[in-house]
């Protein structure tokens, strides 16, 4: 299979992470900025900020989750959630947090009123499309990942942990790492009703 099909089919979501990595952190770092680098936004408005963290950062951010939730959870049930986190997010090499700066999306709605409803709407694919071109080179560099939304409940511990602009919006969290397992069987619902092509 052609390159980039092999990897559009092989990201899959990995929910067993080691914490080993098959590249040097550089790597990691350069696959990030050549993303935020080439990645489209609404109106070139490069709303997208990323926050890459790694070793105790990494560790540091599942502890934060964990001790949102089991706030909310209360002691009772928070054993498979407890479980889960540490299995398959903090398990794993490093995470990285995508946010949209909300200072710009408002400079965009004052300058262009008659688009003001859309650009929220806009910097959510904008965010998605940073996040699947991403999720698609940590699969080209080896490494599985997930999307995670543990926000809103953790924007604030995770701001004041590493001192994020207050502009910035957490949109999800994307743990990866080597792979430990594979991932689960897939549903495919049948093309013939998702696309429609007239010719
Ligand atoms: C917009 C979006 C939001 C998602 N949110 C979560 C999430 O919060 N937690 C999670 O475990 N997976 C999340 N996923 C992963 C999907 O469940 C997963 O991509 C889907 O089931 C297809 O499986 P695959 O990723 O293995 O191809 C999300 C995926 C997308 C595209």
């Amino acid at each position: 299979m052609e390159g980039l099909k092999k990897i559009i089919k092989e990201r899959r979501s990995y929910y067993n992470l080691s914490d080993k990595s098959p590249v040097s952190d550089k790597e990691i770092k350069e696959l990030i900025d050549f993303a935020v680098l080439n990645v489209p936004s609404a109106f070139n408005s490069q709303t997208t900020r990323v926050v890459l963290l790694l070793n105790e950062h990494h560790t540091k951010l599942w502890d934060i989750v964990k001790d949102v939730l089991l706030k909310i959870t209360g002691p009772d049930k928070f054993g498979p959630t407890k479980e889960k986190i540490e299995t398959s997010f903090q398990s794993g090499y490093g995470t990285i947090l995508f946010y949209e700066d909300q200072s710009i999306i408002r400079g965009l709605q004052e300058q262009f009123s008659s688009y003001s409803e859309k650009f929220p709407g806009w910097s959510e694919h904008t965010s998605a499309m940073h996040q699947y071109a991403i999720w698609m080179l940590l699969e080209d560099a080896g490494f599985g990942a997930t999307v995670q939304h543990y926000n809103p409940v953790i924007d604030a511990e995770v701001a004041k942990t590493w001192n994020i602009n207050p502009d910035w919006e957490l949109k999800c969290q994307m743990p990866f790492g080597i792979p430990t397992a594979k991932p689960g069987e897939k549903e495919f619902g049948p093309l013939e009703k998702r696309v429609l092509i007239f010719e």
